[in-house]
C-alpha cells in the first residue's frame, strides 16, 4: 500500500464512522479498523515488507490513521435506536414524582406504634362479615336500626359489608384465650351519602383488652390519655361522656381536649374546647358469653375510633373526600 492509498483508505474509514447509524455499526467499524485483526494492526505487522527508506514516513502515516480512527470512534455518540443524542446541559433536570405515605396510612401506622408500646398487637378481619360477628355477638338485636337495609350494605341474609371494626373483637376472642390485647385497623362501610364529613366507606381502629385480672374504666382512660398525648401532642387530655353502645356497659364517648386552642375554644372544636374522637366502654357480659368467655372470670374494655376523624383534626383537613381523591398536591402537602 502506498501512502496515497493509505490516505484514501483513511478518508473512507472516517466517513464510515461519521455515518454509522447505531452502536452496533460503530462496533463493527472498530473491529474492522483497529480490532486485533483489523486493517490498521495488519498494516503495522506488514511494515517489514515496506522498503526501508519509506518505513518512517509510512509508519507515521499508519499511526496517524489509527489515532484519527480512535478519536472519531470515541467522539461519536449514538443511541441504541440509532439517533444522535444531543446533550443540552442548559435544560432543566427531569422531575421524577416521589411517593408519599397517605395520611390515613400514617394515622394507622402511628396508632399501631403507640398502642404497640403498650403491648397491643394488630389483629385483622374480613370486610365481608356475617350477622353473628357484626351484630348478634356484639349484643345488637335484630330490630336495631343499623341492621336495616337502608343503613347497611347487605349481600343476602347473612352476608354484609362490616359496619364497624368491632366484629374483629369477636373473631379475636373466639380464636384466643384471655388475656387479649389487640387493635384492629380496617375499612368499614355504611349506606351513608357522602358529604364533607361522611363517606359510605371509611376506616376505623378498634381496641380490645380482656384479662382474667380485673380491668377497669380507669385502665381504659389511662390508655386513651396516653394515645391522645402521643397522637395529638403534649397537653392533650381526654374526657369521658356517658353514652350507649350495645356491646359495652357502661359506655362512653371519648373527647380529646382541642389541640389547636388548648381547650380555650376555637373554630376547630366549635368553641367547646373538646373534640369527639371515639366510642368506648367496658365489654358487656353478654358479649363475653357469645364468644365463650366467662364474665365472672374475665373483664375488659373496648374502644373504636375513626381514622379519618383523627386525621382530619390532626392535620386540619376540612373535607373527608380529600382523602379519596388522590390529588397529588394534597398528598404531597401532608407527606
Ligand atoms: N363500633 C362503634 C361505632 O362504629 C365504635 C365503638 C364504640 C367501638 C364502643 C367499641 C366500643 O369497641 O367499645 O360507632
Amino acid at each position: 500500500m502506498t501512502i496515497a492509498e493509505l490516505e484514501e483508505a483513511k478518508a473512507k474509514s472516517l466517513g464510515e464512522i461519521a455515518a454509522a447509524a447505531d452502536a452496533a455499526a460503530l462496533e463493527a467499524l472498530r473491529v474492522r479498523y483497529v480490532g486485533r485483526n483489523g486493517s490498521i494492526p495488519a498494516l503495522i505487522k506488514a511494515m517489514k515488507d515496506v522498503p526501508k527508506e519509506d518505513r518512517p514516513a509510512f509508519g507515521k502515516a499508519v499511526q496517524q490513521w489509527r489515532a484519527e480512527v480512535e478519536a472519531a470512534l470515541a467522539g461519536k455518540t449514538v443511541q441504541g435506536g440509532g439517533k444522535r443524542v444531543d446533550c443540552d446541559i442548559t435544560l432543566p433536570g427531569r422531575w421524577r414524582a416521589c411517593g408519599v405515605e397517605h395520611p390515613l396510612s400514617r394515622v394507622v401506622e402511628e396508632s399501631a406504634a403507640i398502642f404497640g408500646r403498650l403491648g397491643f398487637t394488630v389483629a385483622d378481619g374480613p370486610e365481608f362479615e356475617n350477622v353473628f360477628n357484626n351484630f348478634t355477638a356484639l349484643n345488637t338485636p335484630a330490630h336495631h336500626p343499623t341492621m336495616d337495609r337502608s343503613d347497611t350494605f347487605w349481600f343476602g341474609d347473612d352476608c354484609l359489608l362490616r359496619t364497624q371494626t368491632s366484629p374483629v373483637q369477636i373473631r379475636t376472642m373466639m380464636a384466643n384465650k384471655p388475656p387479649v390485647r389487640v387493635i384492629c385497623p380496617g375499612r368499614t362501610y355504611r349506606r351513608d351519602t357522602t358529604d364533607a364529613t361522611h363517606s359510605a366507606n371509611f376506616h376505623q381502629i378498634e381496641g380490645l383488652y380482656v384479662d382474667t385480672k380485673p380491668v377497669s374504666l380507669a385502665d381504659l382512660k389511662s390508655v386513651l390519655a396516653y394515645f391522645a398525648k402521643e397522637m395529638m401532642g403534649d397537653g392533650v387530655t381526654v374526657r369521658f361522656r356517658p353514652h350507649f353502645f350495645p356491646f359495652t356497659e357502661p359506655s362512653v364517648e371519648v373527647d380529646f381536649s382541642c389541640h389547636v386552642c388548648k381547650g380555650r375554644g376555637c373554630g376547630v372544636c366549635k368553641q367547646s374546647g373538646w373534640i369527639e374522637v371515639a366510642g368506648a366502654g367496658m365489654v358487656d357480659p353478654r358479649v363475653f358469653r357469645h364468644v365463650g368467655y366467662d364474665p365472672d372470670v374475665v373483664s375488659g374494655y373496648a374502644f373504636g375510633f375513626g381514622v379519618e376523624r383523627v386525621a382530619m383534626i390532626k392535620y386540619g383537613i376540612p373535607d373527608i373526600r380529600w382523602f379519596y381523591e388522590n390529588d397529588i398536591r394534597f398528598l404531597e402537602q401532608l407527606g
